[in-house]
C-alpha cells in the first residue's frame, strides 16, 4: 500500500509543475494533518507521538522553535500560535544562527525542531547540540523516520505527503496547522477555555474548504501576477500575525521568480524602508480584519501618499490598495494560514510569466544536508 501511495504522489497528475500540483493539494493535505487528532469531548487534540505528559506540559516556561528557510517561517507563525493559545512565551530562530551563538540551554524550555525533509544539517546539528546538553527537543517534521524525527524525543508529523518542488508550499501550510494543533493541545492543558478550544477546532475544520475557495481565484491572481512581474523589487508588509506571512511570501517570490523582495513589519516602515517607496516599488500588504486593521490601513495610507502601488491580501476591499485579493475569514489566530495561500499563487504565476524553472530554481536544493 505504501508503494502505491508513493507512486501516485510522484505523478504530476495533469499539472505542469510539482509546485502547482502541491499548491492544489493543500485542502487534502490539511485534512490529513487534522484527521484523527481532534477530541470534541474535551475541545482539544490528541497528538500520539508527542511524548510529553500533562505535568511536563504545565512545567514549560518557554518554547524555542528552530528551522531553516520556509520551516523557520512556519515556526514564526507557530510561535505566535503557542503564545496566543497556550500563553507560553515562544519564538522561532534560524537553526544555524542558534547553533553558532553558544545558546543558553534552559531545562524549562521546550525546543522544537521544524523540518520538511527531516534531514537539514543545520537543524539536525542544533538538535544534537541540544540533546547533548540535556534539553527536551520535539520535532515538527514531514518525512517519517527521517534523521530529525529519529533524534528528537517526540513530535508531530505534518502529513503533507511527498513534496517534490524545491520550494515548500503544502508542507509550509501543514506545518503551521500542526503548530495550531500543538498550541491548542498545550493551551487546553493550561489556561485555554473550553469555549476557545471549540472556537479553534471549528476554525481548523473550516480550513480545507476555505483553501479550496482561495484556489478557485487562481485566474484573477494570474492576471495580477502578469502585472507585478515587471517589478524589479517588491516590498511585503504585515503586522504581528501578518509579518511571518509577509516574510514567507517574500521568500517564495525571490526563490522562484528571482525578483528581489523584502519583508518588513508594517510598523517599521516609518523607521527606514519608507524611503524606498515610489511608483516602481510595489508593496504587498497583509491586512486581516482583526484588532490591527486600523493600524494596517494607516500604513497603506503612508504608502499611497508616496504613490506606491499596493496589492492587499485582506478580508474586505481596501480602498487605498490598487488591488485587493479577498480571502475568507477564519478565527484571528488561524487567518495567517489562509493569507499565505494566494501569495503562493502570486509567486508561482510571476515566475511562470518570467519563464523561470519553477520546480528547480537556480542555486537552490530541496534539502541542504551539508554545512
Ligand atoms: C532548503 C530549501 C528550502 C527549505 C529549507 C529547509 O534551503 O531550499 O525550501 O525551506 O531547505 O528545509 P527543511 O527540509 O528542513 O524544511
Amino acid at each position: 500500500e505504501t508503494v502505491e501511495w508513493e507512486a501516485a504522489s510522484y505523478d504530476m497528475g495533469g499539472h505542469d509543475t510539482y509546485m502547482h500540483k502541491e499548491i492544489s493539494e493543500q485542502p487534502d493535505a490539511v485534512d490529513r494533518v487534522l484527521r484523527g487528532r481532534i477530541d470534541d469531548r474535551f475541545s482539544t487534540v490528541h497528538l500520539g507521538g508527542l511524548n510529553l505528559d500533562a505535568r511536563e506540559a504545565r512545567g514549560i516556561r518557554r518554547v524555542k522553535i528552530l528551522g531553516c528557510g520556509t520551516s523557520y517561517h512556519a515556526g514564526l507563525i507557530g510561535a505566535g500560535l503557542i503564545e496566543s493559545l497556550a500563553r507560553i512565551p515562544a519564538d522561532s530562530e534560524p537553526a544555524s544562527e542558534f547553533r553558532y551563538r553558544n545558546p543558553v540551554v534552559d531545562p524549562d524550555t521546550l525546543y522544537i525542531a521544524v523540518s520538511q525533509s527531516g534531514e537539514t544539517y543545520d537543524v539536525l546539528a542544533a538538535v544534537q547540540e541540544l540533546k547533548r546538553k540535556g534539553a527536551r527537543v520535539l520535532g515538527v517534521v514531514n518525512v517519517v523516520g527521517s534523521a530529525i524525527a529519529r533524534e528528537t524525543d517526540g513530535g508531530v508529523y505534518v502529513h503533507a505527503g511527498p513534496e517534490v518542488c524545491v520550494v515548500s508550499t503544502k508542507c509550509f501550510t501543514n506545518t503551521v496547522v500542526a503548530f495550531a494543533l500543538l498550541a491548542l493541545h498545550l493551551g487546553r492543558i493550561r489556561d485555554l477555555s473550553v469555549a476557545d478550544g471549540k472556537r479553534i477546532i471549528e476554525g481548523l475544520r473550516k480550513l480545507p474548504a476555505q483553501i479550496s475557495e482561495i484556489l478557485e481565484t487562481e485566474d484573477e491572481i494570474k492576471k495580477l501576477a502578469a502585472e507585478y512581474a515587471e517589478a524589479k523589487s517588491m516590498m511585503f508588509i504585515g503586522r504581528v500575525r501578518g509579518y511571518p506571512v509577509a516574510l514567507e511570501a517574500s521568500l517564495k517570490l525571490k526563490e522562484i521568480s528571482y525578483i528581489h523582495a523584502e519583508a518588513y513589519p508594517a510598523s517599521e516602515l516609518k523607521h527606514g524602508p519608507l524611503a524606498l517607496i515610489e511608483p516602481a516599488l510595489p508593496t504587498v500588504a497583509i491586512v486581516p480584519n482583526d484588532e490591527l486593521l486600523e493600524k494596517n490601513r494607516a500604513a497603506l495610507e503612508e504608502i499611497k501618499a508616496r504613490s506606491g502601488k499596493i496589492l492587499a491580501v485582506a478580508h474586505q476591499e481596501q480602498e487605498k490598495a490598487d488591488h485587493t485579493i479577498l480571502v475568507p475569514k477564519n478565527e484571528d489566530e488561524l487567518d495567517p494560514i489562509l493569507m499565505g495561500i494566494p501569495l503562493q499563487l502570486l509567486a508561482y504565476h510571476t515566475a511562470l510569466a518570467l519563464g523561470r524553472d519553477i520546480d528547480k530554481p537556480r542555486n537552490l536544493a530541496k534539502s541542504v544536508t551539508v554545512e
